[in-house]
């Protein structure tokens, strides 16, 4: 499918949100994710979904977000791509305060939310349009090579994973594409997991390439307005 020009895409607030059953299961799924951040991701993925390209998550956890993505990839046409280790952040592990101990495969005694994820999914009717990458980001946003509609970074919290994800992914962000980055808080008194998604946004902005959409909660979404460096036109 050709791209579209952003100047023809409609804005976010004119799309409609998501299907009752899919915000329903949205909300049931397990997640951090408030109601309002979600809608304007699913605003966000259904306006990059117009430019026809694949829309790209980092941070599936058990599925919570991805069955946003899946479904406004529905709507176009297109692929979301979800990637994860599936082994938890740093907060999610034993002990911490976002820790879940459902996510653990006592088998092993690590965190697995490929389980619950796939559940999440084929529970919705959204399989179809999801492929699952399974494995450490900077590890897969090595092999890859072609231009996304939407980024949206929601793993690590640290400067080490999100900075990464940032340097791995935004680069294949195409221009009129939208970079979505959640759990930015400008203030330190607000954050509960580290500034370092704030850190990627503010590198986002300086970095020329990227323009602010929307600010909803904690979520930022950035269009690309010039082409990277390293990346596609
Ligand atoms: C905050 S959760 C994602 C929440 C999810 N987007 C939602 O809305 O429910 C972060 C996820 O990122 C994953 N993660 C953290 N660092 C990663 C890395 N370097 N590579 C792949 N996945 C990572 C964790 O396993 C965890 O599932």
């Amino acid at each position: 499918m050709p791209a579209v020009p952003p100047s023809k895409l409609p804005a976010a607030s004119e799309q409609g949100g998501p299907p009752p059953e899919i915000l329903a299961a949205f909300e049931a799924a397990k997640g951090f994710m408030p109601v309002d951040e979600g809608l304007a991701l699913y605003a966000a993925a259904v306006e990059a979904g117009r430019l026809g390209l694949p829309l790209l998550e980092i941070g599936t956890y058990c599925g919570r977000s991805t069955l946003l993505l899946a479904d406004a990839a529905r709507r176009a046409g297109v692929t979301a791509l979800t990637v994860d280790h599936h082994r938890g952040s740093e907060e999610q592990q034993p002990g911490w305060e976002y820790h879940d101990p459902e996510t653990v495969d006592p088998e092993i005694g690590l965190m697995d939310t490929l389980p619950t994820f796939r559940r999440t999914l084929h529970r919705a009717g959204l399989e179809e349009h999801v492929v699952a990458l399974v494995g450490r980001s900077p590890q897969i946003a090595a092999l890859w090579n072609s231009p996304l509609g939407l980024v949206f970074i929601d793993g690590g919290h640290t400067d080490e994973h999100a900075g990464a994800d940032y340097a791995g992914w935004a680069p294949h962000v195409a221009v009129g594409g939208l970079l979505v980055i959640h759990d930015v808080f400008p203030d330190p008194v607000d954050e509960f997991t580290g500034q370092a998604p704030y850190r990627i946004y503010l590198r986002a902005l300086e970095s020329g390439e990227f323009t602010e959409v929307s600010v909803t909660g904690s979520l930022r979404v950035l269009r690309r307005t010039e082409a990277s460096a390293s990346g596609h036109r």
